[in-house]
């Protein structure tokens, strides 16, 4: 399969991946024949990226690390908890308990080795998509660390709610596409306070360590983060977790002020603030995990040909296996693939 912006969606394209709205709806089914009509629809709805199929791009399948039907309940989830909070509702957590379990047992059935870019994101709303990556990569992040069934489980809870703050502040602010004012970040700070006090009044329902990780996952470890300007071991684990996970996603998803960066891009500025922003140890071990190309992204290798990567080597994710289909002329070659773990002397210069 392929991932286009909806741009260049043209009409018979057959869809290679069901597109689910931000609330868990499926809006088309995998197999379908876009239509012009369609494509208009989708772009009507802000859907930015769809999967479509591509000969040339045959057996590459994106990775998807829980099932459909997960991700739509937890799209559901989320964005009725979400919403019962803006309307100054009474926040009940036993869904958001329910949907960490399922998640991390998910996760735990299939376990996987490397971090590789998570692809709900078929839409262009921040807020639902960002928290359950967020909690995906926080929830890999602590099986590679070790994290035990209960930990997991409390993790993506954390995880799914850190910036359930933000709630409080208005989406004009939260979507603004030009630099904030000083005003306006101080006020978008506020959410990880704010976030801890709504959660913390939970506390029968909720550990009080999920409000801990909202309150906590924006400090640093230098101490230079906020709201409390704490650092080192004062900044509990679990919201050292969520802070790499949360930073990465952020990276890594399209937002109203920047396209999404790469997540060779993404790596790379996490690896710049190790020990300094993020745990030293733990970024490490996350780096260590995160592909730094996902399937069916076009990249340009050494030699100059065009390919496509196609998967990624259980453990060993920074050699990817690649499919040739350009010579360095530019000129189209009878595809073949690579495994860059064989040829070392072989690798990516940069991608699209
Ligand atoms: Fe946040």
């Amino acid at each position: 399969m392929r991932k286009i912006n909806i741009q260049y969606a043209k009409p018979d394209m057959t869809l290679a991946r069901d597109i689910i709205t931000d609330t868990g709806i499926i809006l088309l089914v995998r197999g379908i024949a876009l239509s012009q009509n369609l494509i208009n629809k989708l772009a009507t709805l802000h859907i930015t990226t769809i999967f479509v199929e591509d000969p040339l791009y045959e057996g590459i399948i994106a990775p998807e690390y829980i099932s459909l039907e997960l991700q739509q309940q937890a799209l559901s989830v989320l964005s009725t908890v979400l919403q019962t909070l803006k309307n100054k509702g009474t926040l009940n957590v036993q869904p958001v308990i329910q949907l960490s379990t399922q998640i991390v047992e998910e996760l735990m059935c299939n376990p996987k080795t490397s971090i590789c870019l998570n692809e709900i994101m078929t839409h262009d709303d921040p807020t639902f998509s960002h928290s359950l990556n967020c909690a995906i990569y926080a929830i890999l992040l602590g099986q590679f660390n070790g994290l035990n069934y209960p930990d997991l489980k409390e993790l993506a809870a954390g995880a799914l709610l850190h910036d359930i703050g933000k709630n409080d502040i208005s989406t004009t602010l939260l979507n603004k596409p030009d630099k904030l004012s000083a005003d306006e970040f101080e006020l978008i700070k506020k959410h990880a306070q704010w976030g801890f006090e709504k959660l913390i009044v939970l506390h029968w329902d909720l550990s009080s360590l999920v409000a801990h990780m909202a309150w906590q996952h924006h400090e640093k470890m230098d101490g230079s983060g906020y709201p409390r300007g704490i650092g080192g071991n004062d900044i509990l684990f679990h919201a050292r977790i969520v802070s790499i996970a949360d930073v990465y996603e952020a990276l890594t998803a399209n937002r109203p002020y920047r396209p999404a960066l790469s997540p060779k891009k993404a790596h790379d500025i996490i690896q710049a603030g190790l020990g300094t922003h993020f745990d030293d140890e733990l970024g490490k071990l996350f780096l260590s995990k995160v592909a730094l190309y996902s399937p069916g992204t076009l990249v340009t290798i050494n030699t100059g040909e065009t390919a496509l990567i196609v998967s990624i080597p259980p453990n060993n994710p920074k050699y990817p296996v690649i499919r040739i289909i350009k010579e360095p002329d530019g000129q189209p070659c009878k595809p073949y693939e690579i495994h860059l773990e064989e040829h070392p002397q072989i690798h990516i210069i940069n991608s699209q």
